[in-house]
């Protein structure tokens, strides 16, 4: 794909493709993103497909992601505050120590699958941020994997997660039954998700009895309604979850592709791993009123997507941008996004990232490939299914 887009990206910044307007070079993007009274998140969602339903845009539109200034500041102030450095310093050595034990692990093993086994890390991550019981972890990558899996059957269709806390019971037990082939009735759930609302009021109701130590229950002590946690747990335990489950992995085979390149700096290789890999490819607004892109005039209410996988190979800012070069500087890449919806997790992510790929480092060998990667099949996600590895002799 990046040939292609090269290829269109070379022509003009901006493409009509089937019923949105396609964005590919870095000023525009950026132009778009920091515009939302032009560019809006609320009007029709932020996913190129439109919700299913009257009711479905209801649904998103509730969430922080989906807004637009003034409403989305008020609610990401009160995150803001939450998401301290010191939060987050706090967090990272937790997360190091995690890190640290799964890719151990997984590498005493011999041969194992990188994807598979690293994908723990951010739900242990989120577990903590929301205080979920540890059990209850396998149910977010369910959900997530319903949310964001859709195009892909296998995902779509898994709904594998049996048992946890009381809470995870409660709320399974309102999970529409699968068919008799064993696969959800409509892998488009992605909608309604309502045993994972069901699962957030159960845990706001328990917050607010007993509090915990955990950055949410600081929020609900404050001005958070218990609806509003409900949309950020949807919004995080997704936003929070896929894309560093397929960043990490996107990382490990960034380093496989140029095993020679030394890395001196380990948050200079994480930046260009976010780069070259891109995890999240693309993001969608709707044009408030009639305006110009790149040349090409924009009518109100038309799609507009902004696709980060070329943004971030845009010559006109890259130097040899297909090339992953783990001691990039400057390396302004749009992975996390730009303007008022700035990824809130981006510095969660960059932990996360530096302390699993500091984890390999520390191997007694080096990790080699040991079969092709499974890709997701996604048009949002640059999704690893399965990465098998092998650990080698340095
Ligand atoms: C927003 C990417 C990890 C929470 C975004 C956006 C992007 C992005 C591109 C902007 C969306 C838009 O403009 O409409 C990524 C990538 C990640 C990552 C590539 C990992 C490599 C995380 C993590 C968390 C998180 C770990 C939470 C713990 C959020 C939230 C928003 C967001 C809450 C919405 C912010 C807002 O609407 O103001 N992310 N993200 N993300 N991300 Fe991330």
């Amino acid at each position: 794909p990046h040939a292609l887009l090269a290829e269109l990206r070379e022509q003009a910044s901006v493409h009509r493709v089937g019923d949105f307007w396609a964005v590919l070079r870095h000023a525009e993007v950026r132009h778009v993103l920091r515009s939302p009274t032009v560019f809006s998140s609320h009007l029709g969602g932020t996913q190129v497909r439109d919700p299913a339903t009257p009711e479905a845009l209801r649904y998103v539109r509730r969430m922080m992601l989906n807004q637009d200034p003034p409403e989305h500041t008020r609610l990401r102030g009160l995150l803001t505050r939450a998401f301290t450095p010191r939060a987050v310093a706090r967090l990272t050595e937790r997360i190091e120590g995690w890190a640290r034990e799964i890719v151990g692990r997984a590498a005493a093993k011999g041969e194992f699958d990188f994807a598979k086994e690293v994908a723990d890390l951010p739900l242990l991550t989120l577990a903590e941020v929301f205080g979920v019981p540890v059990e209850d972890r396998g149910l977010l990558f369910d959900w997530s994997n319903r949310v964001i899996g859709y195009e892909d059957t296998d995902y779509a269709a898994s709904s594998a997660f049996t048992g946890g806390t009381d809470l995870a019971r409660a709320a399974l037990a309102l999970r529409p039954a699968p068919g008799p082939d064993g696969r959800m009735p409509d892998p488009r759930t992605r909608d309604g998700m309502p045993d994972l609302y069901a699962y957030a009021h159960g845990l706001a109701e328990r917050k607010r009895r007993s509090p915990g130590d955990d950055v949410m229950s600081a929020l609900m002590a404050g001005d958070v309604s218990t609806e509003e946690f409900e949309n950020l747990f949807w919004l995080f335990s997704v936003a929070g979850n896929e894309t560093l489950r397929n960043g990490i992995p996107g990382g490990m085979i960034a380093l496989l592709s140029t095993p020679d390149a030394p890395v001196d700096d380990l948050g200079t290789a994480v930046e260009e791993m976010l780069r070259w890999w891109t995890p999240v490819m693309n993001f969608r607004r709707t044009a408030a009123v009639d305006t110009e892109l790149g040349g090409r005039r924009i009518r109100a209410g038309e799609k507009v997507v902004v696709w980060f996988s070329s943004a971030n190979r845009d010559p006109r800012v890259f130097d040899r941008p297909d090339v992953f070069d783990p001691a990039r500087r400057p390396n302004d890449h749009l992975s996390f996004g730009h303007g008022p919806h700035f990824c809130l997790g981006a510095q969660l992510a960059r932990a996360q990232m530096r302390a699993v790929f500091g984890a390999v480092a520390a191997l007694p060998g080096r990790l080699v490939a040991a079969g092709p990667p499974l890709r997701l099949r996604s048009t949002f996600q640059n999704g690893v299914k399965s990465l098998p590895v092998r650990l080698a002799a340095r």
